[in-house]
């Protein structure tokens, strides 16, 4: 009979492990399905799409359970992507910390996970957008007498400009850059670059609905100002509903809750025994390129100089540049990793690579986690070129080894994820459900490790 993530005896030994998680059945009570999206994309998690983000009922979900008296906690999460468990968080009073290797999501988790002061953000955005709207008509701001001319838009030499986007666009989008590029305010200025971001999608020529770089021949990219002005709108209304949520001890001093680096979830910069539960979702094997989905961005704010050297930092979907030999300790990971090989020399790499990196993360994990402390990693098994990739029972035998308990695993169905369901069988890539032949990540597990027996 199928066993509930509730059923589960204290788990030590790999065989139980991968037997029992086998075993699974979803349990209703993780799915989240009558959450609606304005429900899942409240305060300021709806602020900006990213592929693969988690919803916050599941983040909030586990701090109920494993943090629910805490009056100070530091949460961490080493794959903050778009800061999800940091605003969860926050919204708490608890600190929290987190890294990613992509720029554009720590843009996306400041802006998120900052609240700010919603009469002041008003004023200052009055006289802001007055100012935009005068360098779109071409009027710029005052010049005093001898002052030289205000340089042009700060519009980044790269051909892919012209590719994705029409003259027009180019060229409004330039002028609201330069505008929010004299803001002097960190926080504000952070705040507009992410509607910046979030909008360069619907000013391209970006396939409407497509997650991969797809030019389309047909669409009219929507106007830059106006569809600015409506997210900040949104912006604003998610910002002042955050400010009202977040413990008078956050408003007072933001910074002090929140520290996002720009960094490698393997070389974690806090220190030992420091927090007290890291909740993330990790990368996916072979499934998002973010350099290539976050590339207008990356363009535009030029975070980005060499596309390769930023590719390989990615765990699981970025191609090595260095040829690293092969080191799993996981028993299941290699034994996939070699079956993989035998079909595909490159794919049975990068799977392989992708567990080692893995492994590290945990040691990492175990590492900065308080002695009993909970580690809870969000991630789906799937199947590639035939050969099943069970990514929760690899995951939960490298906790094993880097000296977790393994605590609990549950089984959720994922009815609200923004992920592709499909793979293409000769690539292994996501793809259309018009070229359906078998799910990828339908359902996922949240494997927790506790840091102790
Ligand atoms: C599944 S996403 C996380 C989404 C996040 N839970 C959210 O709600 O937005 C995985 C993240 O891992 C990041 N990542 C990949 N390799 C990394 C590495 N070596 N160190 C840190 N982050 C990495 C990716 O940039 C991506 O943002």
């Amino acid at each position: 009979m199928a066993s509930t993530a509730q059923s589960l005896p204290p788990l030590r030994a790999r065989e139980d492990v991968d037997a029992l998680i086998a075993r699974l059945a979803p349990d209703p009570a993780w799915s989240f399905a009558h959450c609606t999206p304005r429900e899942t994309t409240r305060l300021t998690h709806g602020y900006h799409r990213y592929p693969a983000k988690f919803i916050p009922q599941l983040v909030d979900r586990l701090l109920d359970e494993y943090l629910p008296r805490a009056s100070d906690a530091c949460v961490n999460d080493p794959f903050m992507g778009s800061g999800t468990t940091l605003v969860c968080a926050v919204e708490r009073g608890y600190r929290a910390t987190g890294t990613d290797v992509n720029e554009v999501a720590c843009l996306i988790a400041r802006a998120k996970a900052t609240p700010l002061h919603p009469q002041r953000l008003q004023a200052f955005l009055a006289g802001w957008t007055e100012e935009v709207e005068a360098a779109l008509a071409g009027r710029g701001p005052a010049q005093a007498e001898g002052e030289a001319p205000a340089p042009g838009p700060p519009i980044p030499a790269h051909e892919r400009l012209d590719y994705w986007f029409p003259p027009q666009q180019k060229r409004d989008l330039g002028v609201i850059l330069g505008a929010i590029r004299r803001v002097e305010d960190e926080d504000l200025q952070t705040f507009l670059l992410c509607c910046f971001s979030h909008i360069l999608k619907n000013c391209s020529l970006w396939a409407a609905g497509s997650t991969k770089p797809t030019r389309s021949r047909t669409k009219r990219p929507a106007e830059a100002w106006p569809t600015f002005l409506r997210h900040l709108q949104r912006m604003v209304r998610r910002n002042a509903a955050f400010w009202a949520a977040v413990p008078p001890k956050v408003r007072a001093a933001p910074h002090a809750y929140v520290d996002i680096r720009c960094q490698d979830a393997r070389r974690q910069p806090w220190p030992d025994a420091s927090a007290d539960i890291l909740i993330t979702s990790s990368p996916y094997v072979t499934s998002y390129e973010y350099a290539d989905l976050h590339q207008l961005t990356a363009l535009w704010l030029s975070v980005v100089q060499d596309l390769r050297a930023f590719r390989a930092k990615f765990i699981g979907t970025g191609s090595p540049l260095v040829e690293r030999p092969l080191c799993i300790r996981s028993p299941l990971g290699q034994a996939t990793a070699r079956a993989l090989w035998a079909r595909d020399e490159r794919l049975g790499l990068a799977v392989g690579h992708f567990f080692m990196d893995m492994e590290e993360t945990f040691r990492e994990a175990w590492r900065i986690l308080k002695p009993g402390a909970r580690a809870c990693y969000v991630i789906g098994n799937t199947r590639l070129k035939g050969v099943d990739v069970l990514n929760a029972q690899v995951f939960a035998e490298g906790l094993l080894l880097a000296g977790f308990s393994l605590e609990r695993v549950i089984l959720r169905e994922i009815p609200s994820k923004i992920l592709p369901q499909t793979r293409d069988p000769r690539t292994g890539r996501f793809t259309s459900p018009r070229n359906a032949h078998f799910h990828a990540y339908p359902v996922e597990y949240i494997v927790v490790a506790r840091k102790g027996p």
